[in-house]
This record gives C-alpha cells, sequence and structure tokens, in this order.
C-alpha cells in the first residue's frame, strides 16, 4: 500500500515517523476520515473544514490549506488501485520534537500523513437488519468537538461492544446517551427525530449534518436536545450515523430488544438518501 507522508509517495513499510513524534507520545494532532464511493470522495470539502477547525482549536497551525489533499486523496486511491468503495484518514501532528509537554520550539514541522483503506459495502439487506449496542459510561475529555488522535476512552469503549459482539457503544454522561465512540447517535421519539445538540460532548459529525438536513427536506419534525438515557428505550427507531456507519439502526442495547428491534421506516429512508448523495445514483 502507498501512503503519503510530508510531501512524499511511498510503500507503507517505508514511511516511517520519528520515536519523538507528539503524536505517539501525547495523541498531539488531529485527523479526518473520509470515504470513497463509486468513483470520488464524498463531503471531503466539509471534512477539510472539520480539519481546520480541529487545528485551530488546539493551535496547530497547519503546512498548508487542506484542500491539497484531496488530489493527494485521488492519487493514493489510483495508486493503489483500490476498487469503488474505502476511506481516507488524514492526520496531522504537532511534530516530532525532544520530548515536553508544551508546544515544541517555532519551525517544527507539523507530520502530515494520508493512507487509504479499501472496504466492504454493507448491502442494504444486512443494514436492514440494524446492529446491537452496549451502553458505556462517556470517559472522555470536555473538548470531544475537536477530531483529536487522543481516542484511548474510544478504543476501551470499542473493545467493550467487540467483546459484547455489538456495533458501537452508546456513550453515556450524566444520564445523558450522548453519541457512539466512533458515531453520532440518533433515536425517533414520538415522531420526532432527536439527536445531542452539537457542542463540546459530541463530535460535530458530517453525516450528522447530512442527515439533519435529509429529515427536514422530507419534512421529518427534527430537534437537538439531550436524550435522557431512560428515553432511549421508549424510542420507536434508534440509530447510529457516520461517515463508515451511514445510517445503521440499533436494534438492541445491552442484550435487550431496543428502537423496536427492526429498522423503521424513517432510518430506511435517511439512509436511502444519503446512500444516493453518497454515491451519486
Ligand atoms: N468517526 N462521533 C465520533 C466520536 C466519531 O469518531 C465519528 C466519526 C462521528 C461521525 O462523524 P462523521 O459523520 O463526520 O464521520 C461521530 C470516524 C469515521 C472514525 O473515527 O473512524
Amino acid at each position: 500500500m502507498i501512503v503519503y507522508l510530508n510531501g512524499d509517495y511511498l510503500p507503507s513499510e517505508k514511511a516511517l515517523i520519528p520515536v519523538e513524534e507528539r503524536a505517539s507520545n501525547f495523541g498531539d494532532g488531529i485527523y479526518e476520515v473520509a470515504s470513497f464511493a463509486g468513483g470520488r470522495f464524498f463531503a471531503f470539502d466539509e471534512h477539510m473544514d472539520r480539519l481546520r477547525y480541529s487545528a485551530r482549536e488546539i493551535q496547530l497551525k497547519l503546512p498548508e490549506d487542506p484542500a491539497v489533499y484531496a488530489k493527494v486523496a485521488e492519487r493514493l486511491w489510483g495508486e493503489n488501485n483500490l476498487g469503488d468503495y474505502g476511506t481516507v484518514y488524514i492526520q496531522v501532528t504537532r511534530g516530532a520534537a525532544p520530548r515536553m509537554h508544551a508546544f515544541p520550539a517555532n519551525g517544527t514541522r507539523p507530520t502530515v500523513y494520508l493512507t487509504t483503506k479499501p472496504g466492504k459495502y454493507v448491502p442494504d439487506e444486512d443494514r436492514a437488519q440494524g446492529r446491537p449496542a452496549i451502553t458505556h459510561p462517556d470517559l472522555r475529555w470536555g473538548r470531544c468537538d475537536i477530531k483529536s488522535l487522543n481516542l484511548l476512552p474510544n478504543v476501551l469503549a470499542k473493545q467493550a461492544a467487540a467483546e459484547a459482539g455489538a456495533q458501537d457503544c452508546i456513550l453515556v454522561r450524566d444520564g445523558i446517551a450522548i453519541e457512539g465512540a466512533s458515531s453520532n447517535f440518533f433515536a425517533v421519539l414520538g415522531g420526532t427525530l432527536v439527536t445531542h445538540p452539537r457542542g463540546p460532548h459530541i463530535l460535530g459529525g458530517i453525516t450528522r449534518q447530512h442527515v439533519l438536513r435529509l429529515a427536514e427536506a422530507m419534512g421529518i419534525p427534527v430537534r437537538e436536545e439531550p436524550i435522557p438515557v431512560e428515553a432511549v428505550w421508549k424510542a420507536d427507531e434508534l440509530f447510529f450515523c457516520g461517515t463508515t456507519t451511514e445510517v445503521m439502526p440499533i436494534t438492541k442495547i445491552d442484550g435487550k430488544i431496543a428502537g423496536g428491534g427492526r429498522r423503521g421506516p424513517i432510518a430506511d429512508k435517511l439512509q436511502t438518501a444519503l446512500h444516493k448523495e453518497m454515491w451519486g445514483k
């Protein structure tokens, strides 16, 4: 697999990062994941806008305008011959420097790397079956709106989900169902589509924005407000959404049937519309 590292295109085994890299010492960096579907990257500009936002919020000066990564991603996709579906990861760190928590000396070059990953597209008949989820305490920090490379709480939550045979976790903070460990979370409550409002406790998901816009265009009532865990059990429909998740129904939580135990009509319509936009057909 060919990857991009600081301006070079290299076989992944030749793309080496120094041990003093701040991403590995401190998780001091940010990232984005965009999907490739039907010949192009989906919503790439929106991902680059969020990369700019994350960079600004951690005071990381990007070494170039991230708009240039569109061409890098396309070149990698072609050189790696990856077919019609998968993802690209864009990671930017504060660079390699002698270990010290505070920012390194001016002039330390951020490390930029892009990697591509072919994916297996989930057929809609399979997606319609939904996936089980578990509830898990949200152990993350107070700036989940930044797409930071610090993913240890997400790793632990995802491992707990994997061990339970679940797709993802509903992360719970102070009795509120916040989001998934790598996705946003939606509930249909009394005919209204509800999701946690944007703010420091969730990632402002790009798929989440598309889903809200599509729902409004369909005339589905939408509310952005906190969802108490008890309300989750009363929901007509539940789903996760994200770049790789799309609209994935949740049909069981902690081993018990939830969200009606099937994909509901709202999740069905939203997935159909999102799929159309992603694939352009
Ligand atoms: N995850 N919330 C969290 C914590 C996430 O990590 C993600 C994305 C989302 C959904 O955001 P978007 O729709 O912009 O992908 C919500 C990516 C896919 C990942 O880390 O692999």
